[in-house]
């Protein structure tokens, strides 16, 4: 089929080559020129595995294009909305103007009969209000959110877990346009559930808000751990053989981050309250508390792990993106924390296997040293913030001992042995551990 991508982000840029990778014709769409060049190229405009690899495979088999140009949107088929959703500033509700500006620039060039699917995460109640604009031109809107992981985001897309499909009334033609595109993955068995619009947009926020829950469910633990002495990861391990519950998203640490949870709890409680029901999700507020709180939490043991005072002491930060295989660092909580405790005089060093240019952009008053080692040599206190595997699995207490004469380690997201660094004479701090 012949498609269209507007908008070439995380996931637009994602969901192209990963269309083109299964047979589709695709043009990517974005007004960002220096994106569109690379992409062009074949190269990937930040970090997410395989997706270098299908870019090139795309662009080799000549059927992935990207452009500036809106007009190329013309002859697709289905015309898929991938632009951003962000935070409004100075609010919690979620900023639409990126997503009526494709949808308006789109509308001149449709045909009746195409298909434009909703792909960006909206309030409910978008489709909705955007499908007369749409339908006036003879297309149909369908809302298709997408549930990909960064870091993951490839094989999310080319194998997703669910395709949610909503659509208005009398829109066969675009349930069946939806279902050529996926075929691969609807001929292997995915759930394809057809569904309204506005319970389409409520699957993709209701999702995100579950699993921001989950994680501030077990953070809150942690913080009830934390003044009796018991050890979150091992309640976490116990709870989590219970099916109905399951160990996924119970990670205690210092939390989640990146430019989706944080931003579509906000955008949820936000719209609840113009819907008459901000009772309903009230929870979302506790659940963004508990989450921020726990960066604080993470400040105080660096304060405490140094003696009172971080001042003019030396502090190396594991991790800047906001979670591991991702450059990410969209409300990273590991960046927060570095800010947090350079704010507090410490001399704060961070490294990242990917995220350090994205990193130095946001926060200059950082300092950054790609080499792990090289970051941690000389440090009063190591910081794990981000899991990637060469900190959580690959430093251990003994290279690190050979580095610094430094022996306070924070344990951000609890990913080490607390006994092995005990051992080894480290004084070990970890979150909701005793
Ligand atoms: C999230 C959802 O998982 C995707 O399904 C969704 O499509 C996506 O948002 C989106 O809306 O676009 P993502 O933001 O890539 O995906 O990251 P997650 O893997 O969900 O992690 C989010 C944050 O939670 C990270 O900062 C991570 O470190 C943290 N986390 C995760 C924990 O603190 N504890 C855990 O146990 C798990």
């Amino acid at each position: 089929m012949r498609l269209s991508v507007i908008g070439c982000g995380y996931l637009g840029a994602v969901h192209a080559a990963a269309m083109a990778s299964i047979g589709h014709d695709v043009v990517g769409i974005d007004v960002d020129a220096e994106k569109v060049d690379a992409l062009s190229r074949g190269l990937a405009p930040f970090f997410e595995p395989d997706l270098q690899k299908l870019l090139e495979a795309g662009a080799a088999s000549g059927r992935l294009h990207f452009t500036t140009d809106i007009a190329a949107a013309a002859g697709a088929d289905v015309h898929f909305l991938a632009v951003g959703t962000p935070q409004q500033r100075g609010a919690h509700a979620a900023d639409l103007t990126y997503v009526d500006e494709a949808v308006e620039a789109l509308i001149p060039h449709l045909r009746p009969g195409d298909v434009v699917a909703g792909k960006s995460t909206v309030p409910v109640g978008t489709a909705a209000r955007l499908a007369p604009l749409v339908e006036a031109t003879g297309a149909q809107l369908a809302w298709n959110p997408e549930f990909l992981r960064e870091g993951w985001a490839v094989k999310d897309t080319i194998e997703p877990d669910r395709l949610v499909i909503g659509v208005g009334p009398d829109a066969s033609a675009a349930v069946s346009a939806l279902r050529r595109v996926y075929a691969p993955a609807v001929a292997a068995g995915t759930p394809f559930i057809v569904t309204d619009w506005a319970t389409a947009e409520l699957v993709k926020v209701a999702a995100n808000a579950f699993l921001a829950t989950k994680i501030s469910f077990i953070n809150a633990m942690a913080e009830i751990a934390e003044v009796t002495g018991a050890d979150v990861t091992q309640l976490a391990d116990a709870l989590g053989h219970d099916a109905r519950i399951g160990r996924r998203f119970l990670g205690a640490g210092i939390g989640f981050g990146g430019g989706c949870l944080p931003k579509d709890i906000r955008a949820f409680a936000a719209r609840a309250e113009e819907l008459g029901r901000g009772d309903s999700v009230a929870f979302l507020r506790e659940v963004d508390a508990i989450n921020l709180r726990r960066r604080d939490r993470a400040v105080e043991l660096v304060v405490e792990g140094l003696g009172g005072s971080v001042f003019e002491k030396r502090v190396t930060l594991l991790g800047a993106a906001f979670k591991p295989y991702s450059d990410d660092i969209r409300d990273s909580p590991a960046l927060d924390v570095a800010a947090r405790l350079r704010g507090l005089g410490a001399d704060v060093t961070v490294t990242d296997p990917a995220a350090l240019d994205n990193a130095r952009r946001q926060h200059p008053q950082l300092s950054y040293v790609d080499d792990r080692d090289e970051a941690i040599r000389g440090a009063d206190a190591i910081v794990l913030v981000t899991e990637w595997d060469a900190y959580r699995r690959e430093l251990t207490p003994e290279h690190a001992s050979t580095l610094t004469d430094g022996r306070v380690v924070v344990d951000g997201r609890n990913g080490w042995d607390a006994a092995g660094w005990r051992a080894a004479g480290w004084t070990y701090l970890g979150m909701g551990r005793p």
